[in-house]
């Protein structure tokens, strides 16, 4: 394998892994996703990989695997348990977070909502509801008043399309609808509740970057005009219309890129993650071309492998790095680069067994074993390689 050591990443690069709330702190049990688990529906994620009291050990070990940066996000159920009754107790939770955090020299990215709704949101119609926006800045007004100082960089919420794909046009997250014209509807609250957070930090002129964390695909196709047709709408709708709505309301872009679809034969066998999905790197430089229109700086927030064998992450990682870095080369002014996830964890309705850590998680003693490929990613985060 060639190696391409001069090749190097421009000083002050962030490098780190992301984590959401509900997948790793545990404990969490007053969301629409814990009421599922309650039926049945879903599973329970329980004490998930008990982050909420190891996050010191799990930061120490995201030093010792070489990162300067850290994405996590806050759980809304815990700030706000009861409809306009906020927690002073979270918020001291998430400042010893941050401390730690500061204590490690690792630059913090925070996501404020990132799947979970609390319950008595979801009971009162969550999204569907009239003054669902204005619920939803509140909530995130009082965190970033409280914390705002604590980062530099923070996202609203999680992949809004993924997220409302699944909760309201597949219906297989809650509160499962399948409903065509409620999915646009929700699409739409959730651009109007981001702007209103952005017009909030503008107006109270706090020193921050504010985003959205957008998971964008990569769609390609053979010839055919109707291939080519569906290619540019699936661009056009998946890809561009949210960022589109938002335009002006952001100061960076967050690109969680996991995916590449093709339509149309002959198509090449591509390689499967334990997840089933295709592994091809180079979607990741594909999907960060086609952000440079927005001239805003980039960070890949979300890239990763479910590998429970850890034989496919390392030269995934190689190769991801790879393509980042020729995307730079490229003109696309990106700035960072996080793993998912530093730890296996509760992955939705797929629960426990799919495993996308740069750590194992032992979950009956909670043991946390640092996987090989996990030292592939330290060299690259360290400057000292960036393979092919
Ligand atoms: C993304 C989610 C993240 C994780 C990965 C595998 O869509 O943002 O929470 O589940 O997929």
């Amino acid at each position: 394998m060639a190696t391409n050591a001069d090749k190097k990443f421009p000083d002050g690069f962030l490098w780190g892994s992301s984590t959401s709330a509900y997948q790793v702190e545990g404990g969490i049990v007053n969301t629409d996703w814990n009421e599922a688990a309650r039926q049945g529906i879903l599973p329970d994620p329980g004490r998930a990989d008990d982050h909420y009291h190891l996050f010191e050990k799990d930061f120490d070990i995201a030093v010792e695997l070489g990162h300067n940066a850290h994405r996590f996000s806050i759980e809304w159920a815990r700030i706000e348990p009861e409809e306009g009754v906020f927690d002073e107790r979270a918020i001291e939770h998430y400042k010893l977070v941050f401390d730690a955090l500061e204590k490690r020299h690792l630059t913090p990215a925070v996501t404020l909502w990132h799947f979970t709704v609390p319950l008595w949101f979801d009971k009162s119609g969550g999204f569907l509801r009239k003054d669902a926006a204005t619920i939803f800045s509140r909530y995130c007004e009082y965190v970033l008043d409280k914390l705002g100082n604590r980062s530099k960089m923070w996202m609203t919420m999680n992949e809004p399309m993924i997220w409302t794909q699944n909760a309201y046009f597949n219906g297989n997250w809650p509160p499962f609808h399948n409903d065509l014209v409620d999915y646009l509807r929700v699409i739409n609250v959730l651009a109007a509740a981001h702007k209103k957070v952005y017009q909030y930090v503008q107006a109270k002129k706090m020193p921050i970057q504010l985003g959205v964390a957008k998971n964008n695909m990569y769609f390609d196709s053979n010839r055919s005009p109707f291939n080519r047709m569906l290619v540019w709408f699936l661009d056009w709708f998946w890809n561009r219309r949210f960022l589109n709505k938002i335009k002006g309301h952001q100061d960076f872009i967050a690109l969680n890129q996991y995916f590449y679809k093709r339509f149309g034969e002959p198509r090449p066998i591509l390689p499967r993650s334990d997840m089933g999905w295709e592994v091809y790197p180079r979607s990741l430089y594909l999907c960060l071309m086609e952000l440079k229109r927005y001239n805003l700086p980039v960070y890949v927030m979300e890239n990763g492998i479910a590998d429970a064998a850890d034989t496919k992450r390392a030269a995934f990682i190689k190769e991801a790095t790879m393509w980042a870095h020729k995307a730079l080369e490229d003109g696309v002014p990106l700035k960072g680069y996080f793993y998912w996830s530093l730890l296996d964890n509760f992955e939705w309705d797929k629960g426990f067994d799919k495993r996308f850590g740069l750590v194992e998680v032992q979950y009956d003693t909670m043991k946390r074993i640092i996987r090989p490929s996990a030292l592939v990613f330290k060299e690259i985060c360290q400057g000292n390689a960036l393979f092919i």
